[in-house]
């Protein structure tokens, strides 16, 4: 029978995954399908219950259900917990197991498509909400020298760096408002912030980006606020959040189904749609 797995949200129709999973199986020759699957806003554990209990096999998680995966879930891996969310669900005799993909995505779309290698790198990783907690452990397994965490709301950003620190080995991190970034520079920048949904971009000081760093968006699909202002003020290089939507879903099938898909012809597809 052919497996089932479909990506969970409301809404969902614009969503990519399906289209990435279908390449995917292909490319891996996996007898499974994958869906778009609405829930409604008060009606994700059943929505969920309901399709594990149909033969489905797994579920991406996406907005604004990734926190209540999190509670759904019987087990959970430790990047999970340290992103206190989950966007992907497997299922089995033992009960729902929740993992976290979005950071080792993000890694993964740094060090292997951008070929960015983050040891010893000085980074900066903008926002304190729900994006910037899930990608926090993976930056920091990658050894950075050291991580600033800035944030509009400078005591959110301090209260995430202190609950990270014990982790953080030999990177220094530090945090506070976007002020407090006068006068610093860095190899990579990261927003995480949700400004570009009111295409704004965070108020940075300038001089931020040293000679030969990089501007990440974790937005995909356009030339956000962000990635323009850092154009402008001196990045060398720019790059939105698609490749890291890719590699979050090759984690995740791997996952699923013990199989590590090729991500750049997909990649090509989407950058080319
Ligand atoms: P998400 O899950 O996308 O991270 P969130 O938990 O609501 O969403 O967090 C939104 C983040 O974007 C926060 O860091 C928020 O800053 P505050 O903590 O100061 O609210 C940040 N943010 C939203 N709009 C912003 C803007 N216009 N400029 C800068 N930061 C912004």
């Amino acid at each position: 029978m052919t497996d089932r797995y479909a990506v969970i949200g409301n809404p969902i129709a614009h969503s990519k995954s399906p289209q990435i999973h279908a390449v995917f199986a292909r490319q891996t020759f996996q007898d499974m399908r994958y869906e778009a699957l609405l829930a409604p806003l008060d009606g994700f554990a059943q929505s969920v219950r309901a399709f594990a209990a149909a033969g489905g096999r797994g579920l991406n998680v996406t907005v604004p259900f990734k926190l209540e995966a999190h509670a759904l879930a019987d087990t959970r891996s430790p990047r999970a917990e340290a992103a206190k969310a989950v966007n992907t669900l497997l299922f089995s005799a033992a009960g729902i197991h929740g993992d976290n993909t979005d950071g080792v995505g993000l890694v993964a779309d740094l060090t292997r498509n951008l070929g960015v290698q983050l040891a010893g790198k000085r980074l900066l990783l903008l926002g304190a909400g729900g994006a910037a907690r899930g990608v926090l452990l993976p930056l920091l397994e990658q050894r950075p020298a050291a991580l600033f965490l800035a944030n509009r709301t400078a005591d959110k950003a301090r209260a995430l760096g202190d609950e990270f620190a014990a982790r953080a080995g030999a990177c220094r991190i530090e945090s506070g408002g976007f002020a407090a970034l006068a006068g610093r520079q860095f190899d990579l920048v990261i927003n995480a912030t949700a400004a570009g949904l009111s295409d704004a971009a965070p108020s940075l000081p300038d001089g931020l980006y040293a000679p030969g760093s990089l501007a990440y968006d974790m937005v995909y699909g356009r030339e956000t606020p962000f990635l323009a202002a850092a154009r402008a003020k001196g990045a060398a290089r720019c790059a939105d959040g698609l490749g890291m939507l890719v590699e979050q879903a090759a984690e995740s099938f791997f996952l699923w189904r013990g199989v590590r898909p090729p991500t750049a012809p997909v990649l090509d597809q989407l950058r080319g749609a």
